[in-house]
């Protein structure tokens, strides 16, 4: 049976006489007012979110200094840039079009993170004419790069190393990033990652201050993490044997898993903080140097659960199964262009009817969208009222990470608003893309 689900939808969403309501403001108004499919942000509680994994780090490691770094490629526009600005921690960007909206936001950018395996020089560049805060390398050509530019620009620039701890992250393949196997960072066991500490130590341009390590993502296992830090705390060591003075920082990546379906569980910050501190502070104390200054980088853990798609069902047609059971399709005015996630590491999702309560049977049903391409699912398998209709609204939640931020315009569909609602009101925060906007760029 499916409904609504508490632990599922954002902290401030509930059904108010058989409708959702998100932060005070009806399902059936935001589509009223701003049409769908459409993206819809709880505010307070991306900012909760984003505050908890602050409070939760410091705590942990008894400190007042720890950095979040909120990763930016799971969700960005210029208005979370200030949300994010507002808390008080940090940023971290992959591309210069990430950097571009943290510039046009005002946000200050000693606190933002250029991560990315094939910046350009011209990102390079921009990053450290604007004093961006670090500059994760990736490989020896980024080093001679970041060096040579930032000579040039007559700048000293922090970096650190991304180094390949050769974990298994438990998590599906394509996001899984610290194998030995991978195109990210320098690896540990071959020695890369310690030539890497050699040349940049040899640039008087830039100023290495940490390792950086980042497993995967949507993890459940703490023992991934653990296991990244174990690694990564011996080269530390190693360094400070080699060199006679520490390595100040240390950031150990993003990755942490949230709910998507009934029976899953969103990591609790304080737990996981309190779980790797223990470890990283176990093997600082084993190899007799001080705790570094620790940095996270969550992306889907602040945004993924505060954002609902809501969509329009257009049309639904049943189709007789092989089994002789009957299967509904129900489409809706979006799909795997608002959504890929399905479709590329097969994500499963809830679903639940917005605009009305129903007492009808459930029935076996997918849920699609409108692309030409059978692989168009949004979800594969649900029970859904027999009387759904035309017109219903379907709300989708925990659509905050890897949703907007990975739409396309395939089939030359223009891709949703975002609206933030908090405290009763709505307002747009990107506004839908129009048929004009996919012209404008013709020539
Ligand atoms: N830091 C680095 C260096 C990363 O590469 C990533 C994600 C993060 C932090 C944030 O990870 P999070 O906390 O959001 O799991 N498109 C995929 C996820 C790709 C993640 C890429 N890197 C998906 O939809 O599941």
């Amino acid at each position: 049976m499916t409904s609504f689900d508490a632990a599922i939808f954002s902290t401030h969403s509930s059904i108010k006489s058989g409708e959702l309501d998100i932060a005070g403001v009806l399902a059936t108004q935001l589509a009223a007012d701003y049409g769908t499919p459409l993206f819809v942000v709880d505010e307070s509680d991306f900012k909760a979110r984003a505050k908890g994994w602050n409070n939760a780090l410091n705590s942990a490691f008894g400190v007042s200094d720890g950095m979040v770094y909120y990763a930016a490629k799971s969700f960005v526009c210029k208005e979370i840039a200030r949300w994010v600005s507002e808390t008080g921690i940090g940023l971290d960007v992959c591309t210069g079009g990430e950097m571009a909206v943290a510039i046009a936001a005002g946000f200050p950018m000693d606190r933002v993170e250029l991560h990315g395996n094939n910046k350009s020089e011209k990102e390079i560049r921009t990053a450290i004419e604007v004093g961006i805060g670090t500059i994760v390398v990736d490989s020896f050509h980024e080093i001679e790069r970041v060096s040579r530019i930032a000579a040039e620009l007559g700048k000293v620039q922090k970096v650190y190393i991304r180094v390949t701890p050769g974990v298994e992250a438990h998590t599906h393949e394509f996001i899984s990033t610290a194998h030995e196997d991978v195109k990210f960072g320098f690896s540990i066991a071959s020695g890369a990652a310690w030539t890497a500490i050699q040349e940049i130590r040899k640039s008087s341009s830039l100023n290495l201050a940490g390792l950086h390590s980042h497993i995967g993502s949507q993890i459940f296992a703490s023992e991934g993490f653990a296991a990244a830090a174990v690694k990564v705390i011996a080269v530390l060591a190693k360094y400070r044997d080699a060199f006679g003075s520490e390595l100040p920082e240390l950031d150990l990546g993003g990755g942490y898993g949230i709910a998507y379906i009934p029976g899953e569980i969103t990591l609790d910050p304080t737990v996981v903080m309190s779980e790797l501190a223990a470890v990283v502070k176990r093997e600082c104390a084993a190899a007799k140097i001080a705790v570094p200054k620790i940095s996270i980088e969550p992306g889907r853990a602040i945004v993924g659960p505060t954002t609902t798609t809501l969509y329009t069902v257009g049309t639904t047609k049943d189709v007789a199964l092989d089994n002789g059971a009957t299967r509904r399709y129900v489409a809706v005015d979006g799909g795997m262009s608002d959504n890929i996630r399905p479709a590329l590491y097969g994500a499963e999702y809830l679903a639940i009817i917005a605009n009305r309560s129903s007492t009808a049977t459930q029935i076996n049903c997918r849920v699609v969208g409108k692309h030409c391409e059978s692989g168009d699912i949004i979800i594969r398998e649900i029970q859904l009222a027999q009387d759904l209709v035309p017109g219903d609204l379907l709300a989708i939640p925990a659509t905050g990470a890897y949703g907007r931020s990975m739409a396309s315009n395939y089939n030359h569909l223009t891709r949703p608003a975002v609206i933030a609602v908090k405290d009763g009101k709505a307002r747009l925060i990107v506004r839908r893309e129009t048929e004009t906007d996919l012209l404008a760029l013709e020539l």
